[in-house]
């Protein structure tokens, strides 16, 4: 696989198509398996409505939300334990976070394709000298990046399957969400939709 050079968003490191497809399947592969031990749920936001985004995770810690707020569970809200983070997940972000850390959470974002996710900071985290790695799989999603305070100008770019974004140093607390999928534009997944991987450091 020809490393692709990083190209720089607002701080952030974007390796675009790093995964060719043959590895985006394989990981697929991987993810699929995940979802089967730890199925995919709606958590709900501070404010009791339900996330347009599907989640579960495999690692030490889940991330889960509800009315008592945002944080890291180890267990599966269904009552199981998470299952590990894939080999191949590993690999990556041994490859790209520049970490001194391995991850302690894979937190599986599927977007259907009328999902997306509002303007937020990954703040839940003990330790932001550790990065976020991105991963995204399937439908392109329109990524939006802004800044450390609310508001200001943002900048957006389209993620594509194979892509791969980390989010650390001085970007690492900036802003971001996904405005909206672009459905059936990749082939890689059976029906409309996009994976997101993000990979955490949460103590
Ligand atoms: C996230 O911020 O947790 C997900 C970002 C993405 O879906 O690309
Ligand atoms: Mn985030």
């Amino acid at each position: 696989m020809p490393p692709s050079s990083a190209v720089a968003l607002r701080g952030m490191a974007l390796y675009p198509g790093w995964l060719d497809r043959p590895a985006q399947e394989a990981l697929v592969a991987d993810l699929r398996a995940v979802i089967a031990a730890a199925p995919l749920f709606a958590p709900h936001t501070r404010w009791g409505k339900p996330m347009s985004v599907r989640m579960t995770a495999a690692g030490r810690f889940g991330w889960y939300s509800d009315r008592r707020g945002y944080r890291y569970i180890d267990h599966h809200p269904g009552g199981g334990p998470w299952p590990p983070i894939p080999d191949r997940v590993l690999a990556l972000w041994r490859a790209l976070s520049g970490a001194s850390r391995d991850p302690e959470c894979c937190l599986l974002n599927w977007y259907g394709p009328d999902a997306r996710m509002g303007l937020h900071q990954d703040r839940d985290e003990a330790d932001f000298t550790q990065p976020v790695l991105s991963v995204s799989l399937g439908d392109d999603g329109l990524f939006r990046v802004g800044n450390q305070e609310r508001g200001g100008p943002t900048e957006s770019v389209w993620l594509r399957s194979g892509d791969v974004l980390v989010m650390g140093g001085a970007a690492r607390l900036l802003h971001h969400g996904i405005d909206r999928i672009a459905p059936g534009t990749s082939t890689l997944l059976p029906a409309p939709g996009r994976i997101n991987l993000t990979l955490r450091v949460v103590t």
